[in-house]
Formats: structure tokens, sequence, C-alpha cells
């Protein structure tokens, strides 16, 4: 089986690159991990990576004068190592068109809501001040506005009375470790097609249709 290569980018702890790298573990996961970039040379995940046998590059945002030139450097180490897909996993730099337009329908992200609703930082703490009553996470591939993008996947989570950002980042982080191996999944089995602004998803599997929170009596 031809194998999709992935490039997973990280800023931090990246443990939703170690998922990644998890799932691409199993001889029947249809994707390996090529290579773990970072633009910040203490980012955790990195040494994890490096201790996992995984090829690692720092691309330090610090060292160009702007924007374009590192977006170039991260392009050309994406390239030379092969990579078909790119992984945003916590990477905390903006992507400019540029690069986004690039790696169109092949570069994908994972945001801890559900997107459309709370892009950006501090997500969870929005969350509870909405008071929505389920959140959750999306991955989705990645457009020039910030977490935009046609969505592949998503977990919805109840939102619950003594809930805290903490709290809720937890359980929220234990489901995209779940959706994006299987976001990966879906795109290297040809899957998950882009047409417009949405994703059309082949299902196997038939779902319950819906969940109610608060839960309802009767
Ligand atoms: C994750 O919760 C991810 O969804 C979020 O950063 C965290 C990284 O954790 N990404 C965004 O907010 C992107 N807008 P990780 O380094 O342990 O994977």
């Amino acid at each position: 089986m031809a194998k999709l290569t992935l490039g997973i980018l990280v800023s931090g702890r990246g443990s939703n690159m170690r998922a990644l790298v998890k799932a691409c573990r199993g001889a029947r996961f249809p994707a390996r991990v090529a290579i773990v970039i970072s633009n910040d040379p203490d980012a955790a995940g990195l040494k994890f990576a490096a201790k996992a046998g995984i090829p690692t590059a720092v691309v330090d945002h610090k060292a160009f004068a702007d924007r374009d030139s590192f977006e170039r450097a991260l392009h050309k180490t994406l390239k030379d190592a092969g990579v078909e897909l790119v992984c945003l996993a916590g990477f905390m730099r903006l992507l400019n068109t540029g690069f986004v337009n690039r790696w169109r329908d092949r570069l994908v992200n994972v945001h801890p809501s559900l997107l459309p609703a709370f892009k950006g930082l501090h997500t969870h703490e929005r969350v509870l001040e909405a008071g929505v009553r389920f959140t959750g996470c999306t991955v989705h591939f990645v457009r020039p506005e910030m977490d935009d993008g046609p969505i592949i996947i998503q977990a919805a989570i109840r939102v619950l009375p003594d809930d805290t950002p903490a709290r809720m980042a937890a359980r929220v982080l234990k489901y995209e470790h779940r959706i994006y191996p299987e976001a990966v999944r879906l795109i290297a089995k040809g899957q998950a097609r882009v047409a417009g602004n949405v994703v059309r998803v082949k299902e196997g599997k038939k779902a319950a249709a819906g969940i109610i929170n608060p839960p309802v009596e009767s």
C-alpha cells in the first residue's frame, strides 16, 4: 500500500503530533510521517519526534527578515522531505496566502472548537462565556483566513455545569487525538474530497443522529 507522506508542523507540546505518529505506526494506516518541523527550537514536540526516530527540522521564524522568507524556507523543507500533506498541530504562526495557496487542499489544521464558531485563541474561555451547551473540535483544510476552510471532521462534547477552561480543554483534546488521525485516514483513502467550500465524506459507519444537553429526562 502506498502511504501518504505527512509533514507535521508544531510549536509546542505536540500532543496532536503524537497522536498522528501513533496512528501511523499501524501497519494498515494509510499515511506515514516524513518530518516534524517546528518554528521553535525548544518545542517539546520536537524532542518526542526525535526520540521516536522521526526526522525533525527547526525553521525558526525569528531567524528570517519577514514572513515570506520564513515561509519559503518552510516550503523548501517540506518539499525536500517529500511531503504530500501538511498537518498543522498546534502550529502557532499565521501562514500567508502564498504558502496556503501553494498547499491548497494539502494543508490541514486542528482547532479546539466547533468551527466556524470560536476561531482564534482563548477558545474555551469564550465558549464558557457564551454559555453554549456543546463545544468540540474540528479538523479542516486550511484557507488564508485564520481557522477557516472546508471541514473534514468534528467531534462534539457536552459543556458541563462545573466546567473550567482547563477541564474543557482536556476533554476536547482527547477528541482532537481521535479525529485528527481519522481525518488523515479519510484524505489518504480518497474518502474526503473538497467540493467548493465543503468536504464530501464517504461514511462507513452508522452513527446516532443527535444528543441533547442538558440531558432530557423522558
Ligand atoms: C490544540 O488544542 C490545538 O487544537 C490548538 O492548539 C493545541 C495544541 O496542542 N490549536 C489551535 O488553537 C489552532 N488555532 P498540542 O501541541 O498538544 O497538539
